[in-house]
């Protein structure tokens, strides 16, 4: 069938700027007229001269309006001379298998349709993410090309008569003007699965999972995107019984839940594990790259934790025998847990801005294997997306070698290294105004260097300021500089107090307070984070004068 491309005249939209993680807006706003073709196109034409021609992967966490923005993408990329399409079956691809593909078919990049964690469902958000050749988020150059193309686009193209059915597999070519144009409808999970098989010893966590004295695991999908994914490795492949996996069907509104991993909205796994039947629990985001992992009785592993046993333990894994562990990474805000298995293995140990983007270089440069962040993100360099499931079969395979309880690995990490105490409040949807105050004020105090030298007490401790600041990245590879990315105030103990804004929210003000601190004491190991850290949480609180600007006398959620 001989098709034709069309141009359709359009006029900027205001705030097309992808934030840490691609553009996030209410669906409301990507259902108006122009204003998701009007992004795509930015997104297509900031390629440049490698649009012609390219091969792209598309496909998203199969919330509410993923399907419609997967048409869009085909009927304009059909017009902007892309070569071929890769598309998974109904629009569906978890973002660590978009980030797999990319690599594997070796494409020029790929479009995620997915908000992450971000509710969904018609009064949820949506979110375009565009990933690059080297099959992780576009870096700060290329979305800020994507916005500036969005400040003065007057027209973009579509091929309106080109349809495709995207719910079954199949391959299909087109003739669009005068070049060839195929989209490929792919399985969702084949190529994922059949790599994680390459990654682990899929038969010592078999035994694990169904030997005699089995451990018994629960994954919850909270109906994103990794249901398929989670029935087909940890049942089919790995033999755990079907009960192990729930909430595996995914949803257009994630069962109107908020699907992202933490102690508050997961609560149902939480409880579940408090029973004390399964020995490891975990749960995914809506895209599928942020995990938490739970022991027995809802024993709960801090992400910066997670990172840390993970990093001391990469050599029971086949990826890391055969590939070696080249250096570690965490973002700023990250629990420090991870610095001290870097200094104790003589390895190198990267700090970088919030945002899986800032790791990519470093693992494109053979720097950088392992890499995490308190957001509950885990990965290595098997991609550049940060992933969910295989965050667990590390750790399963980290069970499968110790033959420990999650809490043993745990209490042993910290008996070798010391514990850092971590905790993150979050102030979710405050208003804007006053947020961008309390951020001002305190850019004030790290400006003024006098204020180095004070003490603060609090709950009987006293700690005293040693270094502040802003804190600001040069990428070692690129040189390119990322400044303002959060608040530092650190003590002469290496406690650390954080602030800064979430860049990853749809509206109004998220403040994100993060709080880490080292003890040596083993006798105080198994204290509760929140009572280790109440004085430093009060001079922060103090400090910031949160509570007097926000009028916000609790944290929306705790971790
Ligand atoms: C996404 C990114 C992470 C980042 C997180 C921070 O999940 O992929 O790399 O850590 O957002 O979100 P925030 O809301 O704190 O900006
Ligand atoms: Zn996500």
């Amino acid at each position: 069938m001989s098709l034709s491309a069309i141009k359709v005249a359009s006029t900027p939209f205001e705030g097309q700027k992808p934030g840490t993680s691609g553009l996030r807006k209410n669906v409301k706003v990507f259902q108006g007229e122009h204003y998701t073709e009007n992004f795509v196109q930015c997104t297509l034409s900031a390629m440049g001269e490698k649009l012609p021609g390219s091969t792209l992967v598309v496909g998203g966490d199969g919330r509410f309006f993923c399907k419609q923005a997967v048409e869009i993408i085909i009927k304009m990329s059909a017009a902007n001379g892309v070569r071929k399409l890769i598309v998974g079956q109904n629009g569906v691809l978890s973002t660590p298998a978009v980030s797999r593909l990319i690599r594997k078919y070796k494409t020029q990049g790929g479009i995620i349709l997915t908000a992450s964690h971000n509710p969904g469902g018609p009064n949820g958000d949506f979110g375009i993410k565009f990933n690059i050749a080297n099959g992780g988020p576009a870096p700060e150059a290329v979305t800020n090309a994507i916005y500036q193309l969005s400040t003065t686009i007057t027209e973009y193209k579509t091929c309106p008569n080109l349809t495709m059915d995207i719910s079954t597999t199949a391959n299909k070519s087109f003739k669009v003007d005068d070049h060839d144009f195929e989209v490929e409808i792919i399985d969702s999970v084949k190529d994922y699965v059949e790599y994680m098989k390459e990654l682990f010893d899929f038969n010592a966590i078999k035994q694990l999972l169904t030997g005699p004295d089995s451990l018994k695991i629960l994954i919850n999908a909270m109906h994103g995107v990794t249901g398929p994914y989670v029935k087909s490795i940890f049942c089919q492949e790995l033999g755990a019984p079907e009960t192990s996996a729930v909430n595996c069907v995914p949803l257009e509104d994630f069962g109107g839940g908020h699907p992202d991993p933490n102690l508050t909205y997961a609560p149902e796994l939480v409880s579940e594990m408090k029973k004390g039947v399964h020995g490891l629990g975990a749960a995914f985001d809506g895209d599928g790259d942020r995990n938490m992992i739970l022991g027995k009785n809802a024993f709960f592993v801090n992400p910066s934790d997670s990172l840390a046993v993970l990093a001391a333990n990469l050599e029971c894994m086949p990826y890391f025998q055969k590939t070696g562990i080249k250096g570690y990474a965490r973002s700023m805000p990250t629990g420090a847990a991870i610095d001290r298995v870097a200094n104790d293995k003589g390895l190198p140990i990267f700090e970088v801005p919030t945002g899986w983007k800032f790791f990519g270089n470093l693992m494109d440069s053979g720097q950088l294997s392992l890499c995490g962040e308190e957001s509950f993100g885990t990965g290595s360099d098997h991609i550049r997306e940060k992933d969910g499931i295989w965050a667990v079969l590390a750790w399963l395979s980290v069970v499968a070698h110790q033959k420990k309880s999650l809490q043993e690995i745990l209490t042993a990490h910290w008996s070798k290294y010391g514990r850092n105490f971590f905790t993150r409040y979050d102030y979710e949807n405050c208003e804007s105004e006053p947020a961008n105050q309390m951020i001002a004020n305190l850019n004030k105090y790290v400006a003024d260097q006098s204020n180095v030298g004070k003490e603060y007490s609090e709950g009987g401790k006293t700690f005293k300021v040693a270094l502040i600041d802003n804190f600001g990245y040069t990428d070692p590879i690129d040189g390119s500089v990322s400044k303002n990315q959060g608040i530092r105030i650190i003590f002469s103990d290496g406690s650390r107090i954080i602030f800064r804004l979430s860049g990853t929210g749809s509206s109004g003000a998220t403040i994100r307070m993060y709080i880490d601190s080292y003890e040596a004491d083993q006798a105080q190991h198994m204290n509760d984070p929140q009572d280790a850290l109440k004085p430093l949480v009060e001079i922060a609180l103090k400090l910031s004068q949160l509570r007097e600007l926000t009028g916000r006398q609790q944290p929306t959620v705790i971790t």
